[in-house]
């Protein structure tokens, strides 16, 4: 009697027990062990945000910037330090989501890390004298879009590909420039582990998209192509504050672009990337030309469509 009532509903349990017992490829078989390999490396170069923080002011006698600069580095960090909790939340629904073990342990991972980016950079922007409030509405949708999908492929590709890499690259230029060497020196541990972050990424997504129907893969494309327009205009938001620290908006995108090409690569790696994704990465940069003519250049919609169609055929 008991045993029957304990047998009644086992079959909806939360708990996947035939985790093991998955078929998988040659492929997923090599990436694998690379996912467990995140984790372990998480666990080791794991920093102490409470001692390295306090280190870093004392070691350059506190934060030395201009009030534009310190404007400048308020505003674009802020949206760091919510992409940080978006990233946070993320991960940690990964990390219930995904099933096998290796990506699993990937995503606890980085919610680990998302956790301690979080509150080391709340405690830096208040270092600086800034009391985070909201961000622009167009990062925000980048982040909004993410959080919002229901979707496990679109959520990886948002986060792990798209949105890790922008804010690697802005960290990487933010270091270059040296405008404020206690956040340089922050960033390259935050750096450390994105990298890691985009691992997840590019190691579990071809288990997902391999097998995605064609409809599936539209979609996806059309997910992607959303999240870059609203990336794009974030960045557009982001253009004099970028340059306040001498970044040039354009030049970002360039290396935003190297870097998700080298993660694209990686993902297909011993495989044929999908020929609509050369179409889609042309209308990318011709928006891009359009929408970034230079910060001191005005120019009319007409001339932004030429500039589009110049380079559209230019990059053919
Ligand atoms: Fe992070
Ligand atoms: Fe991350």
């Amino acid at each position: 009697m008991i045993s029957t009532i304990a047998r009644l509903g086992a079959k909806k349990t939360k708990i996947p027990f035939d985790m093991f017992e998955l078929e998988r490829s040659a492929d997923e078989a090599r990436r694998l062990p690379k996912l467990r390999n995140i984790y372990h490396r998480g666990q080791d170069l794991a920093w102490d945000g409470r001692t390295i923080l306090p280190e870093l002011i004392k070691k350059h006698g506190g934060i030395n910037v201009s009030p534009e600069q310190k404007h400048a580095l308020s505003k674009i960090f802020e949206i760091i330090l919510w992409g940080e909790l978006a990233a946070w939340k993320i991960s940690a629904e990964l990390a219930d989501e995904l099933v096998p073990l290796e990506a699993k342990m990937a995503a606890t991972s980085q919610a680990h890390d998302e956790a301690r980016h979080f509150y080391v950079m709340y405690d830096y922007l208040k270092e600086l004298g800034y009391t985070p409030t909201r961000i622009d509405p167009y990062s925000q949708k980048v982040l909004d879009i993410t959080l919002n999908t229901g979707n496990l492929a679109h959520k990886l590709l948002g986060m792990q590909l798209m949105i890790e890499t922008i804010a690697l690259t802005i960290f990487q230029e933010v270091r270059e420039s040296r405008i404020e060497p206690v956040l340089s020196d922050l960033l390259l541990y935050f750096e450390k582990d994105e990298a890691r972050h985009v691992g997840l990424g590019t190691q579990y997504l071809p288990s997902i998209l391999r097998k995605q129907t064609k409809a599936e893969s539209a979609s996806t494309l059309f997910f992607q192509l959303r999240l870059v327009f609203w990336t794009i205009s974030s960045l557009k938001a982001m253009e004099r504050d970028l340059a306040t620290l001498g970044i040039t908006a354009p030049n970002l995108i360039k290396h935003g672009r190297e870097l998700q090409m080298r993660a694209h690569a990686e993902l297909w790696e011993g495989h044929q990337s999908p020929a609509v994704n050369d179409f889609a990465q042309r209308v990318l940069e011709g928006v891009e030309d359009a929408i970034f003519p230079g910060l001191e250049r005005v120019v009319d919609f007409r001339t932004r469509l030429q500039i589009f169609r110049d380079s559209f055929r230019a990059n053919g």
